[in-house]
């Protein structure tokens, strides 16, 4: 399902990424669903959605949020006020202590972390329930800036760190090593956890399986990870979790830009009011290429442009696309699925201005702008 299908794009002040309120609880029903058949918790990882003024229909779905650090735990628990769960690869005192206070479970990233702060561990248990992520060394990512799993990885504790180890007062499991994956790589990757890690998880209470599950994605195997969660729980007697990102934001709003000049250099380049590098970094990093509403591939419709961004950065370059009339200053675009991993990300650079947040919903037309950003924002980031 599209996002925003019926939205007068002309209604909107480009550049904006523009929340679809139903596409949003669609995603969350079908989360509720898996909660309710599989009987583990999912949580919002904020790094990938946090658009707050959403939390009222969050909050109707889901039970918490994932969070990667004491601000991203401040949010959840104020915006969203239900539970909160962090991981962070690793703390100073000041941070785990801030962290702690807004947070009901804390992940720790190594054992060195566990006995450097474990005075601080006695101190808040069971008020508090404390986590140890490991690393089972099983890649299921393909691009290695997000495999968590890649060789020489600092994230999560290895089978040989492990038992090493000493592990009082941890309570739990979390593990993170999925990228917009599906059910089958999961049980892929529990296999492994299972085999690798039996000793650890007969003793733990509870087992957070992170994010990277595309349960929301057409063809996602949604009952395979029901009968997975089930199945691990019975098994191991632990409360499992899940913290998606991608999945609560995914095709769940759009980003609409202006085009605000057209140039020639071997071929029409079209300068936008948006940016790659500083309003969908994704696309540089990972890289991508963003669907744009009723363009296609390059030469496939009468007319095809080079889409440019607004910084100075040369290869702040969006991609080649065609469309069926000539473009012309002022039109606006509709760059798809552009809710999750965007507005978490976006920077001022080159003083390039935020785009607008807004809420839309199709249900009833209605269309509010959340933010607008200005001079201010720019600004208060330095000094
Ligand atoms: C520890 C952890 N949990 C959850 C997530 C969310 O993953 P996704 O948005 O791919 O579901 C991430 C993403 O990087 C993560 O690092």
């Amino acid at each position: 399902m599209l996002a925003c299908p019926e939205l007068d794009a002309g209604r909107v002040a480009s550049p904006a990424y523009v929340i679809d309120l139903e596409v949003l609880e669609r995603n969350l029903q079908l989360l509720a669903h898996v909660q309710e058949a599989s009987g583990c918790t999912i949580l919002l990882a904020l790094k990938g959605f946090a658009a707050w003024s959403t939390f009222p229909v969050v909050g109707k779905y889901l039970d918490g949020v994932a969070a990667s650090g004491s601000d991203e735990a401040r949010l959840g628990a104020e915006e969203l006020g239900k539970q909160v769960h962090t991981y962070c690869p690793a703390f100073d005192e000041s941070s785990l202590r801030e962290t702690i206070r807004y947070s009901d479970h804390v992940v720790f990233n190594s054992p060195s972390q566990v006995d450097r702060f474990r005075a601080i561990i006695d101190e808040h248990t069971p008020a508090k329930s404390f986590g140890l992520r490991i690393n089972p060394q099983h890649s299921e990512v393909d691009v290695a800036l997000y495999d968590p799993c890649a060789p020489g990885s600092r994230l999560g504790t290895t089978r040989a760190a492990l038992s090493q180890a000493d592990l009082r007062g941890i309570d739990g499991l979390h593990f993170h090593t999925l990228c917009e994956l599906g059910a089958d790589a999961l049980q892929r990757t529990l296999a492994v956890i299972e085999d690798r890690f039996e000793p650890w998880l007969t003793r733990a209470k509870w087992v957070n399986f992170g994010g990277g599950h595309h349960i929301t994605k057409a063809g996602y195997d949604v009952r395979l990870l029901i009968d997975l969660v089930r199945d691990f729980k019975q098994r191991h007697g632990v409360d499992v979790f899940l913290e998606p990102g991608e999945a609560i934001g995914l095709n769940a709003g759009v980003l609409v830009a202006s085009v605000l000049d057209i140039v020639e250099n071997d071929g029409p380049v079209a300068i936008l009011d948006t940016s790659a590098t500083a309003h969908m970094p994704d696309v540089l990093e990972m890289p991508y290429r963003p669907q744009i509403r009723d363009a296609a591939e390059p030469g496939k419709l009468a007319h095809t442009y080079r889409l440019g961004g607004l910084s100075c950065l040369a290869g702040d370059m969006i991609g080649e696309y065609s469309f069926a009339e000539p473009l012309e200053v002022g039109d606006r675009l509709l760059f798809e699925d552009m809710a999750h991993y965007t507005m978490v990300k976006t920077s001022t650079f080159n003083g390039v201005r935020l785009p607008s947040i807004a809420l839309y919903d199709p249900r009833d037309d209605s269309y509010r702008v959340q933010r607008r950003f200005d001079y201010a924002d720019y600004r208060n980031r330095l000094s």
